[in-house]
């Protein structure tokens, strides 16, 4: 931390006596969907100070950009949203601007000095010193924290909820990942891996419940490696007392509690890594209709030797099994998926191997990327980056094109029969139509009638897209 803390208890003191919600604050997120809950608890730690949340720039006091390192592009798009505040600044003294999440993580000072207009750098695990860092812009001191916690879980911090449809809403259970995937930046700019108490994760979701939301997703980098023994760092699990270790919760046991609790609520769960996904979670899935049948299982490469470089640490006939065994114990269950073409010394053989895994699964729909190298990995310390940009572009497409083909294959399934649809919002492209989707996660677009957001509705499907189903609701649904 680049500041003491004791110099400013008066000026903080201060701060917090003139509370008014006098000021606005323009959030913007990019990247994971835990960047987008992070930011949730920024507002909330932000309108203890008085600041409310604006959907535009042009009444803000304080824009705060919450960034994605994943890949280059990413980042690209960052400092180019930035240019843009540049302008904004320039005629507006007043405004300050604040870079969160990873990219602040990633490139700490120097985002001050390579980016001229950034007020504030504020890693993942220190938005509670927002509350001093903004008296250090106001003094115009540097305003940096990216300080990685073993402990902060957010877990007190109830999100002020931004852009919600009153419907959705995300609940965080762990911070951070121990993987080590050569190729992910992750580890480096969220740190170590650790769990949330189930107590407070509970009590947020009974607190959506109340506020009449419907439907939650369970957050982390890898939520099968969800473990509480009463706090602390997922690797010092082994130095915990016999009786935490003997009463701790896993998963598929946080899982149980949460659709117990919750048994009016649709239970979703983000992300998925394959080593960690166990039996026992197939079978809590099937024991509980609330919990939607739908898992993004990222595989990444189809090639053993591929999956050893980055050390995915299963096989592909592991992989595979798993996948048997979800279509064994969750029959209807959708599944998705995050591939990488080119990694390096990927070979078409290789190339050839993620194909066939791809027509092994027939995925419902999945996420596809063009390896980007970033800088800090292993794989960047130690393999170079020896796959051409035309190559890495023509396997991704190749790979993208026989995904449509299964999503297509996949959607056409529903047709003629009905679907339980929980509705979100109207139809982005038809205004007169809703849009919800199925247990699996597929949207699905209907003609609005009677029915309201929130309304789970059974729908007829008549027709499909390889993405989006289309029918006529038949009336409320008696499932969810
Ligand atoms: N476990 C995380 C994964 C985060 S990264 C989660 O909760 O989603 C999301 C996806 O980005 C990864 O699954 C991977 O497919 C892709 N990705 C990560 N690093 C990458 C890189 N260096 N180049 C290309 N794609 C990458
Ligand atoms: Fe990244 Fe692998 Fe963790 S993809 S977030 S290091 S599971």
């Amino acid at each position: 931390m680049e500041k003491n803390p004791n110099t400013y208890n008066g000026e903080t003191l201060m701060l917090s006596s003139q509370k008014k919600g006098d000021k606005n604050v323009y959030i913007e997120s990019y990247g994971c969907q835990m960047n987008f809950a992070d930011s949730e608890v920024v507002a909330s730690i932000l309108e203890g100070e008085g600041y409310q949340t604006t959907q535009t720039v042009d009444n803000a006091d304080l824009i705060l950009l919450n960034t994605c390192s994943i890949r280059e592009k990413a980042e690209q798009t960052v400092r180019n949203r930035l240019v843009h505040f540049k302008t904004l600044k320039k005629n507006n003294k007043g405004l300050k601007v604040g870079v969160l999440g990873c990219m602040a993580e990633r490139l700490k000072h120097k985002f001050l000095e390579e980016e001229q207009i950034v007020d504030m750098v504020v890693g993942p695990d220190a938005y509670k010193d927002l509350p001093n860092l903004l008296v250090e812009v106001a003094a115009e001191r540097e305003a940096v924290n990216v300080i990685l916690s073993k402990e902060e879980t957010y877990g007190d911090i109830a999100p002020v909820r931004i852009n919600s449809n009153g419907v959705t809403a995300f609940v965080s259970i762990t911070r951070g990942c121990d993987n080590m995937c050569t190729f992910c930046v992750v580890p480096f700019t969220r740190g170590r891996e650790r769990s949330r108490d189930p107590k407070s994760i509970l009590e947020e979701i009974d607190k959506l419940a109340k506020q009449g939301y419907k439907e939650i997703t369970l957050l982390g980098q890898n939520v099968d490696s969800y473990l509480w023994y009463g706090g602390g760092l997922k690797k010092d699990f082994s130095k915990a007392t016999l009786l935490q270790q003997k009463t701790a919760i896993d998963f598929a046991k946080l899982l149980q509690l949460v659709a117990e609790a919750q048994p009016q609520m649709r239970i979703r769960f983000s992300t998925s890594n394959p080593q960690d996904m166990s039996v026992s979670v197939l079978h809590v899935m099937a024991a509980y209709d609330n919990i939607c049948k739908y898992i993004h299982l990222p595989v990444q490469s189809g090639s053993d030797r591929i999956l050893k470089k980055m050390n995915r640490l299963h096989t592909r006939q592991e992989y595979m099994t798993l996948i048997d065994n979800v279509r064994k114990i969750l029959p209807n269950c959708g599944i998705s998926h995050d591939m990488i073409a080119g990694f390096p010394t990927e070979t078409e053989a290789d190339h050839q191997d993620t194909l066939s895994l791809m027509e092994y699964v027939k995925y419902d729909f999945g996420f596809m990327f063009a390896y980007s190298e970033r800088p800090g990995t292993l794989a960047a310390r130690k393999l170079e980056d020896d796959i051409p940009e035309e190559v890495k572009k023509r396997r991704l497409n190749e790979i993208i094109a026989l995904q449509q083909g299964h999503s297509k294959y996949r959607t056409e399934q529903y047709i003629g029969n009905t679907y339980c649809v929980l509705i979100e919002k109207a139809s982005k492209k038809s205004p007169e139509q809703w849009s919800g989707r199925t247990t699996q996660n597929t949207v699905v677009v209907f003609p609005k009638e009677h029915y309201n957001v929130g309304d789970f509705v059974d729908v007829k499907i008549e027709r499909a897209t390889s993405a989006t189903l289309i029918g006529t609701a038949v009336g409320h649904s008696k499932t969810i």
